[in-house]
């Protein structure tokens, strides 16, 4: 057994951790927070060991958020395994898991919100109303709670990342917001917590996503900039495994703003798509 692992802590109250932080900062400690809604994957090791790294103390948070579910959404059955999941934080050499319940986070119904009006409603937003101001909002939250100097969060959620960031520069929160390179599967599943709900079947299809992200890097190295064309490329190969796309589209790296014609800069290929019940995402620099 790891010397880390023996010392991790589960903390269940934000009073608790929030007095703990204090604590931590006032020895002159340097705080990483990874904020996760558990259900842990090679992924989240991945920031948790860049987080120990670069920090004295690494807390990872894992809080299943009701606020950025829809109604008719996964918050019910989205996978909860505390006790793996914290053993798996200790291995990774966290020190803390901070564990709330919904009415340790919210004792009243949430009024206060960050939202993002520009950015929200796009891509994922479109199609999940409500969504990124209720991440946003938890995020904020952790950050005041847990008080680090450093957060760490997956590529694999483009557009979260990118409002995340957004939200830290505009509110001043004094946290350096950094971004971690998707973890894929062998066949170039982007990993995810949400790939528990696949079969077997589903999860060998859902390697088209890649695919089709391939062919787009590749087309797009041979010349071709028309969105159109490149957009239609990772539709076909993602419906030809009986995939259903709810979009692909294709935006600037830099502000997420939509690539109208031509791609002519830094820009990011965005999928969501269901094979079978199960939404995933993911995205491509091209
Ligand atoms: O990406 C996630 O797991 C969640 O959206 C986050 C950032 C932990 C907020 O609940």
């Amino acid at each position: 057994m790891r010397k880390n692992e023996e010392k991790i802590k589960i903390i269940r109250s934000s009073l608790a951790l929030q007095k703990n932080s204090k604590k931590m900062l006032a020895q002159g400690k340097s705080i990483g927070l990874v904020p996760t809604m558990g259900a842990l994957h090679k992924g989240h090791v991945s920031l948790i060991k860049k987080s120990v790294k670069d920090n004295d103390i690494t807390i990872v948070s894992i809080f299943v958020n009701p606020v950025q579910f829809g109604a008719n959404e996964d918050f019910a059955k989205y996978p909860r395994r505390l006790l793996a999941d914290a053993k798996l934080c200790g291995e990774a050499g966290a020190s803390i898991v901070f564990a709330p319940q919904p009415n340790d986070m919210y004792p009243f119904p949430l009024q206060t919100f960050v939202h993002n009006p520009a950015l929200e409603s796009l891509y994922c937003g479109a199609y999940r109303p409500g969504h990124f101001a209720g991440v946003l909002s938890v995020v904020a939250k952790l950050f005041n709670i847990a008080a680090p100097s450093k957060a760490y969060f997956g590529e694999k959620d483009f557009q979260q990342l990118h409002l995340i960031r957004k939200m830290a520069c505009d509110l001043n929160f004094p946290v350096k917001i950094i971004g971690a390179k998707t973890i894929r599967e062998k066949n170039g599943l982007a990993m995810s917590s949400r790939n528990e709900y696949l079969s077997l079947e589903e999860r060998v299809a859902a390697g088209s996503i890649y695919a089709g992200f391939l062919a787009a890097k590749k087309l797009h190295g041979q010349g071709v900039v028309s969105v159109a064309k490149l957009k239609s490329v990772v539709k076909e190969i993602i419906e030809r495994a009986s995939g259903k796309v709810q979009y692909v589209e294709i935006v600037n790296k830099n502000d997420l703003m939509p690539v109208r014609a031509k791609v002519l800069k830094k820009a990011v290929v965005l999928v969501a798509c269901h094979f079978g019940k199960t939404r995933l995402i993911d995205h491509v620099e091209l």
